[in-house]
Parts: C-alpha cells; sequence; structure tokens
C-alpha cells in the first residue's frame, strides 16, 4: 500500500503571506500542497491560478502541488499549470468536453493526472479510465469552499474507490477532499484513502510567530 501523504489545502492559509504559510506547513510535516483553482463559474467562487503556483516554486517550494482544478473549460489552462510547476493536475470530469483527451492532456504535459468526483457523480468514468489515473479525489464535501462538514457517503465511495484502484494493480493514490479534521481522519482511512486533503483542519491552528506551528495538528493527522 501507498505511503499515506497529508495535503494541506492553501486554500484556507493566509494568502497575504502565502509562501511562509506553505513553507510552515512543508516543515510541520505535510507531504504535498494542495492547491484549489476555483473560476466562479464551474464552482461559485473565485482564487487562484498559474501564476501563484509559478510563484511558490520561484519562493523555493520544493514539494508536490497537487492542483485541483474546478473551472471550465479545463483544457486551456493545463499547459499554464505544467510550465508553473504543478505536479499533479486533477478536474472534474463534468467540466470536460472530453475526459479521457484532457487525462492524455496533462500526460503530455509532463504531470501526473487524476480525477475528481462530487459527492453525487459516480465512479463510471473510472472504470473506463483506470489505466490512465495516477490520482483518484473523491470530493467529500460540494466543492467551492473550505470549512464545510464532511458527507459521510464519502466513505462508501471511498471503499468503492479502493476496491477498483486495488483490483488494477497499478498505483494510483486515492485522495479525500472535504471536512477532513483531525478527530475523523482516522475512519477516512480505514474506508481507503491514502492522501488526505485538509484545509480548515489545519490552517489557522497555531501561533503565527512559530514556524512550526502547524506541527502538533499535522502530527496528529
Ligand atoms: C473545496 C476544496 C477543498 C477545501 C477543503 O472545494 O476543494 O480543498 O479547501 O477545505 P476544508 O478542509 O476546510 O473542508
Ligand atoms: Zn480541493
Amino acid at each position: 500500500a501507498a505511503e499515506d501523504l497529508i495535503a494541506p489545502s492553501i486554500l484556507s492559509a493566509d494568502f497575504a503571506r502565502l509562501g511562509e504559510e506553505v513553507d510552515n506547513v512543508l516543515a510541520s510535516g505535510a507531504d504535498i500542497v494542495h492547491f484549489d483553482v476555483m473560476d466562479n463559474h464551474y464552482v461559485p467562487n473565485l482564487t487562484i491560478g498559474p501564476l501563484i503556483c509559478d510563484a511558490l516554486r520561484k519562493h523555493g517550494v520544493t514539494a508536490p502541488i497537487d492542483v485541483h482544478l474546478m473551472v471550465k473549460p479545463v483544457d486551456r489552462i493545463i499547459p499554464d499549470f505544467a510550465q508553473a510547476g504543478a505536479t499533479y493536475i486533477t478536474f472534474h470530469p463534468e467540466a470536460s468536453e472530453h475526459v479521457d483527451r484532457t487525462l492524455q492532456l496533462i500526460k503530455a504535459e509532463g504531470c501526473k493526472a487524476g480525477l475528481v468526483f462530487n459527492p453525487a457523480t459516480s465512479l463510471d468514468y473510472l472504470k473506463y479510465e483506470l489505466d490512465n489515473v495516477d490520482m483518484v479525489l473523491l470530493m467529500s464535501v460540494n466543492p467551492g469552499f473550505g470549512g464545510q462538514s464532511f458527507i459521510p457517503s464519502a466513505l462508501d465511495k471511498l471503499r468503492e474507490a479502493r476496491a477498483m484502484i486495488d483490483a488494477s494493480g497499478r498505483d494510483i493514490r486515492l485522495e479525500i477532499d472535504g471536512g477532513v479534521k483531525v478527530d475523523n481522519i482516522a475512519e477516512i482511512k480505514a474506508a481507503g484513502a491514502d492522501t488526505f486533503v485538509s484545509g480548515s483542519g489545519i490552517f489557522g491552528k497555531g501561533q503565527d510567530s512559530d514556524p512550526n506551528r502547524y506541527n502538533g495538528i499535522i502530527r496528529q493527522m
């Protein structure tokens, strides 16, 4: 089984000092940086794009950057994120006219590719694309905002996705996103997740002056 990864969602970071916030979660034990891209069209919020990803790389971030695209259309922003240093690029199948083509495009740009499933979206796409994904991301909230509550039906869906991934024999990460906190991460892991996004569960929990301010919370995960 793959090693567990903690992926703080910078959506809940202090954007006025983003570089420092990312440095601090990584210094405190986080493994990858979850980067939420929202366009006020596919989802009702507007966040950050390739410029900020590039800025984090130029700041010196070497950890994998996990770009979660909540944008429509998807394809035209992919080369920009590849250029900006994205490691993973995941997208919602509802936001692409040609899901297989988008996966191929991400890989052709040199990134790892993944599909994201909203709470009410079935895993049917995955059945046909298991050979083409490096990551499966299950939403345990409706996309658009941090700080929402974990939707319990995501646990059954995790078990379903875990079975499909294991049966494939491929090295595919199973990521969960939304409402993940110290107090529910154990049951989420037991349901099959190996990559844990947490935004409001991590950021803001510590003394601003402490470079290891997220150590306590991340180590408990
Ligand atoms: C929601 C985003 C999440 C969000 C999670 O659309 O995809 O990554 O930041 O935030 P929390 O952990 O606060 O639910
Ligand atoms: Zn996300």
